[in-house]
């Protein structure tokens, strides 16, 4: 089946021919078959996530030649209809979906336990429900009884969801093909779905990849929008099936700290619309409320004046989103100091503290340095490097930044600050919340607004050169001391 090309990943010349595959071990994490246990997968490096799984029946290459149906073949230019959609009605989840769930998408959301997935899709069948629309809610974990607690703990047991306890994916497609097709199928979560056509156990790779496929024909035939709930495992990967994201329409993760109310929806890929946009929630008593504004949000619980702190003006897809950027710089007494950050991409902060040393003479290699992105979110945009730089400088030099203003910007390896996109929407986003100035890169446009003061600065030296003048501390000019 597969030439050796010298390009091909490993794994692929040790994928064992189809006719021979009678009895594999399967990575349950990547889903590579091998036809001998090892330690070590080599397709994706995990240790001890072999195991037996029993054969699939080898598909299309088992087909004598000769015996294929004639299909037309069409061309590009035709007629192309928008996808079909369905919007739920709450805001921020058809804003990630990109207006609502497309018919006949297969749709997996992935997330970590109790992060409020479950929660998350009663509540989006609840509201089809009202639209006068069928939807269907499955549970191969929780009993109906478990269920219909929840739907009532938050108020929705009037809506006419339909409600089950199965995980038998023959039984589950037979059921849901009676009738008028359901606009919405809920299945949570696919791990605990079973298929007979597969004689592996419930949760290995093979199952998953059988009962998944299942459904996404299903939804294909039928017309029918399937959400998969899918389990996340420790480092963030959805488990076992992350073979199914490849096989799903959109891929979707619920994210959030444990200890912070606010949740985020991000798409990680989506072919019926935007992979930016992010939808904002918060865990209430009486289930997910939709953030409208997560600015204000994310504010709202602002120290002022603290040194360490700094107003990053984001954005997240089409949506600006005004964030604190906290750090913590602070004499080390280890031999390596400390570097920690969350909500922050840890080699972005690396850069940031390389560059501060390489170009502004701040000397780092003796401090602990913490960096936090305020309310549980995480910023994956080089446009923070700015706000993260004033930061950790304001915290060094104890010299708080004022209050008022916004950063953004990104720092280049030479130490410039480089432009970034959407100034313009930024800077209304800052205006609109009442900050009255902006730190920006040079030739970062005019904020249009009276009330906003930007100032552009092109280099990192003059940023750092201008916090450290507020200092009631100067930044250490030999390794470690702090002076
Ligand atoms: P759940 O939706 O069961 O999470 P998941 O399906 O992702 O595992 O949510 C569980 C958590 O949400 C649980 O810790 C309690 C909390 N919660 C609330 O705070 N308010 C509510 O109204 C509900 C239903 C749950
Ligand atoms: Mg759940």
């Amino acid at each position: 089946m597969f030439s050796p090309s010298p390009y091909a990943p490993r794994a692929h010349f040790k994928a064992i021919p189809m006719s021979k595959r009678s009895l594999t071990f399967v990575c349950q994490n990547c889903g590579a078959a091998y036809n001998r246990w090892q330690g070590k997968c080599e397709a994706c490096g995990e240790w001890n996530s072999l195991a037996e799984e029993g054969a699939e029946r080898p598909a299309g290459p088992g087909r004598k030649p000769g015996k294929g149906r004639l299909f037309q073949l069409q061309d590009l230019a035709g007629e192309a209809t928008d996808a079909p959609r369905t919007a739920s009605g709450i805001a921020e989840l058809d804003r990630v979906t990109g207006g609502g769930f497309v018919k006949g998408s297969v749709l997996l959301l992935g997330g970590d336990p109790g992060i409020g997935k479950s929660t998350l899709l009663i509540q989006a069948t609840a509201a089809l429900a009202r639209l006068g629309q069928r939807a269907v809610y499955i549970s191969g974990e929780e009993a109906v009884a478990q269920v219909r607690l929840r739907a009532e703990r938050l108020g929705l047991s009037e809506a006419a969801v339909e409600l089950a306890s199965e995980t038998s994916v023959e039984d589950i497609i037979a059921t849901l093909s009676e009738g008028k097709t359901p606009r919405l199928i809920v299945i949570d979560s696919i791990q605990t779905m079973w298929t007979d056509t597969v004689e592996s156990a419930p949760g290995t790779v093979t199952q998953v990849r059988g009962a998944a496929q299942a459904l996404i024909r299903f939804a294909k035939r039928s017309g029918a929008a399937i959400i998969l709930v899918g389990h996340v495992t420790k480092d963030g990967q959805i488990a076992g099936p992350r073979v199914v994201e490849h096989m799903v329409d959109a891929v979707m993760s619920f994210e959030g700290e444990g200890s912070h109310q606010f949740r985020i929806l991000r798409a990680v890929k989506n072919r019926f619309g935007p992979t930016d946009e992010i939808g904002v929630f918060e865990m209430t008593g009486e289930g997910l409320r939709e953030v409208t504004n997560p600015s204000e949000l994310f504010l709202s619980e602002r120290d002022l004046g603290t040194p360490g702190t700094a107003v990053f003006a984001g954005m997240e897809g089409t949506r600006p989103l005004l964030v604190e950027i906290q750090a913590l710089v602070a004499p080390s007494s280890l031999g390596t100091p400390r570097r920690s950050v969350v909500g922050w991409d840890s080699s972005r902060l690396s850069m940031v503290l390389a560059v501060l040393e390489a170009h502004c003479g701040v000397r780092l290699g003796g401090h602990d340095v913490y960096l936090n992105v305020a309310g549980g979110m995480r910023i994956q945009e080089p446009a923070a490097d700015v706000a993260a730089a004033a930061a950790l400088v304001s915290s060094l030099c104890d010299a708080p930044l004022p209050a008022q203003a916004v950063y953004f910007g990104e720092v280049s390896l030479s130490g410039a600050i480089r432009p970034v996109a959407q100034a313009g929407s930024r800077l209304k986003e800052a205006a609109k919340l009442g900050f009255t100035g902006a730190i920006v890169p040079e030739s970062g446009r005019e904020s249009g607004d009276q009330a906003l003061k930007t100032q552009e600065i092109g280099s990192l030296t003059t940023l750092v050169a201008e916090i450290a003048a507020n200092g009631r501390r100067k930044p250490a000019k030999s390794g470690g001391q702090d002076g």
